[in-house]
């Protein structure tokens, strides 16, 4: 096939080069981008006199047309076409002649495919963002269903302090609301059009820029069209944001993982998002949890390849630059679907209240509020820690927990313990009393999740 660009060799070039040179296999998801941007343009070229209003009129009607056609099915994508920007340009000069030969005008690909791959990434963070919230919002529903459902805190996976269930998932909510913030950054600065910079040192003809941009629902223009033209940063932090968030997902579901292994068994995960064993009866698996945990290795490296494609390009537009595309497709798409299976698989995640709360009653995990007990009576925090420590460790040798120890026995360790000490190493006791901002009672969790709410409002 001729190429557009024939003109300097003489010779067509090889199949194998051929194949090897085009992307229109993964790039052709950024038609509708394409064809968008291409209206736009010919409507400044039309508007700017470059060409005639009537040649712009019959280029945006062609591409509409292409678009529809793209959409119903009428139109197949040819594979053999370079990249989706030149298969576009085919057939819009297949169909309207001559006058479709003028849509490349005051524009190269470099700044066309700039401009088609942010409008794509633009629709995929507020797809992201959307999904997102949805997640957030279903944490925020689970966490007031349990918000007084005790359980053991953890540190290095020992049993630590007690706190509510709702609590520890409003901790991954949190997660989610910076991930927010993070996909909001980065559509800010993606948010500004590349178009124009044409090749890398802008244009001869008199261009409206700002125009276009503006009709692509941009914030501006970029400012330098080296820059513009070189610039892939946007995709590489919309990777660094997503492989943030995948990695909140992963600690998510390693968490449910475990609770939902037999050793924990705090929580039943719904039979529509588990799978059994083709050989043990007994099992239930966590199949989903394991893959989002393991999906997350995948964008990590879709991380790093967009970094290393990058790292020592030299200004402005080379061939590798069409190595950006896959992997950040591939990390959109990954975080979507994880996104996607954690908001539909959560609402019917049942915890095991009763089996959370013999947990927290049996790790010594009231240890620290009998220390702020004895704190209370007048004992410097260390001293009171150490005593605490004491009965902890009789309670281990004689296998008891720290509520059935006696009264005597308890003033055998301090004469100032009295008989009110029951009441201040009850679990609900110890949750309740954590009122500080951010803690566990029921009340904080409770202001937790309204703050939450509303930042997912807006
Ligand atoms: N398919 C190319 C890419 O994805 C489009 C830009 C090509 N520009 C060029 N001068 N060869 O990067």
């Amino acid at each position: 096939m001729t190429k557009l660009w024939a003109g300097r060799t003489e010779a067509e070039t090889a199949q194998l080069a051929d194949d090897f040179n085009s992307s229109i296999a993964f790039d052709s998801r950024m038609a509708k981008q394409d064809i968008t941007g291409s209206m736009a343009h010919a409507a400044m070229l039309g508007a700017k006199g470059i060409i005639t209003e009537d040649e712009a009129a019959q280029l945006i009607d062609g591409l509409q047309g292409i678009l529809d056609d793209l959409e119903s099915g009428a139109l197949p994508i040819d594979y053999a076409a370079e990249d989706i920007h030149m298969f576009v340009e085919q057939v819009l000069t297949q169909r309207l002649g001559e006058v479709g030969k003028k849509l490349h005008t005051a524009r190269s690909r470099n700044d066309q495919v700039a401009l088609d791959f942010r409008m794509y990434l633009r629709d995929e963070i507020d797809t992201l963002t959307a999904l997102t919230k949805a997640l957030a919002a279903v944490i925020c529903d689970k966490a007031e269903e349990y918000r007084d459902a005790i359980m053991p805190g953890y540190t290095h996976l020992q049993r630590a302090q007690p706190v509510t269930f709702g609590h520890q998932l409003m901790a991954y909510a949190m997660m989610l609301l910076r991930d927010l913030g993070r996909l909001q950054d980065c559509r800010r600065r993606l948010n500004l059009s590349p178009i124009g910079c044409c090749a890398l040192a802008g244009t001869t003809y008199d261009t409206d820029r700002e125009m276009e941009a503006k009709a692509l629902g941009f914030d501006g223009i970029c400012l330098n069209s080296i820059d513009g033209v070189s610039d892939r940063d946007f995709a590489a932090e919309l990777c660094a944001a997503l492989a943030i968030e995948m990695m909140h997902l992963s600690r998510l579901s390693e968490e449910l993982i475990l609770w939902s292994s037999w050793e924990f068994q705090f929580i039943e995960l719904p039979d529509a998002y588990t799978t059994g064993s083709s050989i043990m009866p007994q099992k239930k698996n966590p199949d989903m949890a394991e893959l989002v945990r393991g999906k997350t290795g995948r964008v990590y490296g879709d991380l790093m390849g967009i970094l290393t494609v990058l790292k020592g390009l030299p200004l402005a537009y080379n061939k590798d630059m069409q190595e950006d595309k896959e992997g950040v497709f591939d990390a959109c798409d990954t975080a979507k679907m994880c996104l996607e299976v954690m908001a539909g698989m959560l609402p019917g995640m049942k915890a095991r209240r009763e089996k959370m709360r013999k947990a927290a009653s049996e790790g010594f995990i009231n240890a620290t509020d009998l220390a702020d007990y004895l704190v209370t009576k007048g004992l410097p925090f260390r001293s009171a820690y150490k005593l605490s420590g004491s009965a902890v460790a009789k309670c281990i040798r004689e296998g008891k927990t720290l509520e059935s120890v006696s009264l005597e026995e308890y003033k055998e360790i301090s004469p100032l313990i009295e008989a009110d000490i029951y009441e201040h190493i009850d679990l609900r006791t110890c949750v309740s009393k954590r009122v500080s901002a951010g803690g566990t009672s029921v009340e904080s969790v409770e202001k937790q999740i309204k703050a939450a709410r509303e930042a997912l409002s807006v």
